[in-house]
């Protein structure tokens, strides 16, 4: 894809989309910003390269109505304070206002447009929104990965009024990410976590047919180890995914790949974070127990798995991460790929729960690409195409 490298900017007025949906607290303040830090490389390009830069952006999902708590204001706030500019801001992402700012912005200004969901346009892939959003522009950059996956107005219409180019987060997503799936360096692993496996069918089917190992932890394994014909007590299980569990066992047993479960886990009398708790193999699950994290011995188990490979790619979390006695086995996983990073194997975390367990951990830096994708970077583990992508010319 063409990037912006590959334009004359200077002067221009350059409409941006990128992904600013971060989570707030109650008190709207931003509890992680990774994905406003994620963008700065691309404005700061544009802004360094005699542009006037027009952000736009969603916020969760208020569904074409005016919601007060989902205004970008608080994003502007932290934009600016990382830019060392002042932002400006809009009431509404189109209209006269809008134009007005658009029009008045300046080489080295930044503008960021009020949430674009506020029109239910947006997602309807409207041409007439599109076409006003790209009115407001001399050219057009995608840099919001983590919505790539979806054809909304500002990521798929709009291009058709401005051709489109990524922007380097863009470019850094699709060249980590696309690399470990159509070149990767072997052997290459895979870890899929989460909750469910039904999330996750696409994604397995097709790591399987990839990689050399896919390592299975989270609720998913617990379909997984009752497939295999174990008790699991109390655990979070999706019968009607048996069968297809047990098919992607076969799959993987028909192709040679490696795929590990759990040897044991860490078990709990209830989902609370002060349950008592204690780790059991895999065969000694109890009635009204229920698994929330993968054990030792299975820690073990993939430490070696992971030893020699050279491509690893991580996806959902292996335990319930937000609950710190159940948190080790994604404590342990992040503390392997950091070893295996500064060893020469290219680590890539794709997904919002991992991703953001990462952070948390802050290994965000020590890892060789953290995505800023959750379904996005999902779909495209899953080997879809993805619209905000595909809108873009080609070189
Ligand atoms: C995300 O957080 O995954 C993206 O910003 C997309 O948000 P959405 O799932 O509401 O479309």
């Amino acid at each position: 894809k063409k990037t912006i490298r590959d334009i004359d900017v200077a002067g221009k007025r350059v409409l941006v989309r990128v992904d600013f949906n971060v989570p707030l607290d109650a008190n709207l303040h931003i509890t992680d910003d990774t994905r406003i830090k994620a963008a700065i490389p691309t404005i700061q390009y544009l802004l360094d390269h005699g542009a006037a830069v027009i952000l736009m952006s969603h916020l969760g999902r208020p569904k074409g109505e005016v919601v007060e708590k989902m205004r970008l204001t608080p994003v502007a706030q932290r934009l600016g304070e990382l830019l060392q500019l002042p932002v400006q801001t809009t009431a509404d992402c189109i209209g006269p206002d809008a134009e007005a700012a658009a029009k008045a912005l300046q080489p080295g200004q930044v503008l960021l447009l009020e949430n674009l969901r506020f029109h239910k346009e947006e997602e309807k892939n409207n041409p007439d929104f599109a076409r006003q959003l790209a009115a407001l522009g001399d050219l057009y950059v995608n840099d919001a990965f983590g919505t790539a996956h979806r054809a909304h107005a500002s990521t798929e219409g709009v291009t058709h009024y401005l051709p489109g180019v990524a922007g380097f987060l863009m470019e850094k997503e699709i060249n980590y990410l696309g690399a470990a799936l159509e070149n990767p360096k072997r052997p290459f692993k895979a870890i899929v976590g989460g909750a469910k496996v039904s999330d996750k069918i696409a994604v397995l089917e097709r790591l399987i047919s990839i990689a050399d190992g896919v390592l299975i932890g989270g609720g998913m394994a617990n379909t997984f180890l009752k497939a295999e014909g174990y008790e699991i007590g109390d655990s979070l299980v999706e019968e009607s995914k048996i069968e297809t569990a047990r098919e992607l066992l076969q799959k993987a047993h028909e192709q040679n790949t490696e795929f590990l479960l759990p040897l044991d886990v860490v078990i709990a009398d209830r989902f609370a974070a002060d349950a008592e708790h204690k780790v059991v193999a895999k065969d000694q699950v109890a009635p009204g127990w229920r698994i929330l994290d993968i054990g030792p011995s299975t820690i073990n188990l993939f430490r070696r798995s992971l030893a020699g490979a050279q491509t690893i790619v991580w996806n959902g979390t292996l335990g319930v991460a937000e609950m710190p006695a159940f948190a080790k086995g994604t404590e342990d996983t992040i503390d392997i790929l950091v070893k295996r990073t500064q060893e020469g194997a290219t680590t890539i975390i794709g997904g919002g729960d991992s991703a953001a367990a990462v952070e948390q951990a802050g290994a965000a830096d020590a890892m060789s690409h953290v995505s800023t994708g959750g379904g996005a970077s999902l779909e495209f583990l899953e080997g879809r195409v993805l619209p905000g992508v595909a809108a873009l010319q080609d070189k």
